[in-house]
């Protein structure tokens, strides 16, 4: 589907990416997969409240391989672009030397959920930090305005209440407050911001919202429905 405001495909993004254009994306904002699926010890069961998903889903179950895909970031990504992926501490290795050594600088970015899944059993740490690795070029946008815009730490809430869609419900759905505040930080308006592991579009809502341009790829047909509909709403509001 394809307007003036987003364009997105549905499929595999480790192939459809090569239809992208080169040098015309100025920010990669992602969420790609965890592979945390294989280390759950399985969904907790309640009486009294929802269940716990700790399994995520079966597309978090397929090995991820960031080397696959790291080049083509570096290709569709404009010289003056920024790369933001979100990443476990799992993946995080992996993302680092898939990446790192193609940009002139890395760093990451720490997502504090203020409102993590309560660990009932008190037998570990909340979850409730997620990185987020950052890499740039020389000359790449940057709009800090003041010092406390410029700390790698963001807190906000898990994404809930009207801004959580409900039908279908996407499991990592990530708040638009964080990616409101990365893309901003990090593009320009009539820029274009591409996420190849879309969800249910939450990096193009906050894009749109920003009179930013949006590129995604989704695998499920599901979520690419759900995105279809929610970045036609917020194109048209
Ligand atoms: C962590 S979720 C992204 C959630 C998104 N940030 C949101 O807020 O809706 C990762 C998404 O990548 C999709 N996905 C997994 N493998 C993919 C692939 N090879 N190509 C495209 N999408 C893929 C999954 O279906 C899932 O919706």
């Amino acid at each position: 589907m394809k307007t003036d405001k987003f364009s997105i495909i549905q499929g595999d993004c480790f192939e459809l990416i090569k239809e992208v254009k080169t040098n015309s994306v100025d920010l990669i904002l992602t969420d790609p997969p965890y592979n945390l699926a294989k280390h759950s010890t399985g969904n907790i069961k309640f009486d009294w409240r929802e269940d716990v998903n700790n399994d995520i889903a079966d597309w978090d179950k397929k090995d991820l391989e960031p080397s696959k895909i790291a080049d083509e970031f570096v290709r569709v990504l404009k010289p003056d672009g920024n790369l933001f992926v979100f990443c476990s501490y799992n993946l995080i290795g992996k993302w680092y030397d898939a990446l790192d050594h193609k940009f002139d600088a890395t760093n990451f970015m720490v997502w504090h959920k203020t409102n993590p899944t309560p660990k009932f059993f008190k037998n570990g740490f909340l979850n409730s930090c997620e990185i987020i690795l950052c890499c740039w070029n020389k000359k790449h946008k940057w709009n800090f305005t003041n010092q406390k815009e410029m700390h790698n730490f963001f807190e906000s809430p898990i994404c809930s209440g009207p801004e959580r869609l409900k039908d279908p419900k996407h499991p990592t759905q990530k708040p638009l407050s964080l990616l409101k505040h990365i893309v901003k930080t990090a593009s320009n308006e009539g820029d274009t911001v591409f996420d190849p592991f879309m969800g249910v579009a939450s990096t193009g809502v906050a894009a749109l919202k920003l009179n930013r341009k949006f590129v995604g790829i989704e695998l499920e047909e599901l979520y690419f429905n759900a995105s279809k509909k929610r970045l036609s709403e917020t194109s048209n509001d």
